[in-house]
């Protein structure tokens, strides 16, 4: 019997619904040849939340217009709406900061490694994903967190040898729920990274989402462009059990994007295929 919980695409963790206004400022940037705007003077999340939601209703002028229309343009002309364009970055091209990495995606080519890797903290990583991290870990310390990374890029064949190593010790059906199988793993792109807790004494436990710095993570992570992936509420979806370790970098636009949307999978945002069952 199944304990899982069917996802829901309009439900989502309170981390990720919180902090409104750093989701508006990162939308209005999609709208802006690609700033990045600071969060701080976002005014208008609740009408960027609703600008997400399907409508049927035209943007044309009013029928009633007189014509020939009016030389001057109304003076309340509404600004333009921001939009997210999800083909900005392609899901298959394992160089794209939206490569989807799942049981059924598999990374191209199959040893594919990132051509610029950088260290940060001990661990090395995309130079892409390399600033938000730097960003991220940077105002962890100010808030007082103390958060460690144990994992970041890892190589086809090292991942082989964790899946092997997880096979020895739990079988090959317990190792496909939290281990990915060689070429599979997000960890291969370089912008996955796993986070520990050594005052919470938690790393790859469970119990680090408990933790301080799980809980900031939790909370924080998204605005900085890092994505919690594998949760429990959406373990149908992504094929594991819930990570609260495993964040994965995808840009601050699309965390936003995803929030306002609802979605709290690259797989439900996207429309792509997940769950347990490799391909
Ligand atoms: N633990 C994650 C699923 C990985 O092996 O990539
Ligand atoms: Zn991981």
């Amino acid at each position: 019997m199944s304990r899982h919980r069917a996802p829901s695409p309009v439900t989502r963790r309170g981390a990720l619904v919180a902090g409104a206004a750093w989701v508006a400022g990162a939308l209005a940037a999609t709208s802006g040849a690609g700033l990045r705007l600071p969060s701080s003077t976002a005014p208008q999340a609740e009408a960027l939340m609703a600008a997400r939601l399907p409508s049927s209703a035209p943007s044309a002028a009013s029928p009633a217009a007189p014509s020939p229309a009016p030389s001057t343009p109304a003076a309340s002309t509404p600004a333009p709406t921001p939009t997210f364009d999800r083909s900005a970055h392609s899901t298959t091209d394992a160089t794209s900061p939206w490569v989807v990495v799942n049981k059924t995606h598999p990374i191209t080519p199959a040893d594919y490694a990132p051509a610029q890797l950088t260290k940060v903290a001990g661990e090395v990583v995309s130079a892409a994903a390399a600033p938000d991290l730097e960003a991220l870990l940077a105002r962890s310390r100010d808030d007082g967190v103390s958060l460690t990374l144990v994992s970041g890029f890892r190589s086809r064949d090292y991942q082989e040898d964790v899946h092997r190593r997880s096979v020895s010790r739990n079988g090959q059906a317990g190792a496909d729920r939290y281990s990915a199988r060689a070429g599979y793993s997000e960890h291969q792109t370089g912008l996955a990274v796993d986070f520990s807790s050594v005052a919470g004494n938690a790393t790859l436990s469970p119990s680090f989402g408990q933790t301080d710095e799980g809980l900031w993570l939790a909370e924080h992570a998204g605005r900085h462009g890092w994505l919690l992936r594998y949760t429990e509420a959406d373990q149908a979806v992504t094929g594991y059990n819930p990570e609260p370790w495993h964040f994965r970098w995808v840009g601050v636009e699309l965390v936003a994007a995803m929030t306002a949307a609802g979605a709290a999978t690259l797989e439900e945002f996207f429309g792509v295929t997940g769950g347990p069952d490799y391909a």
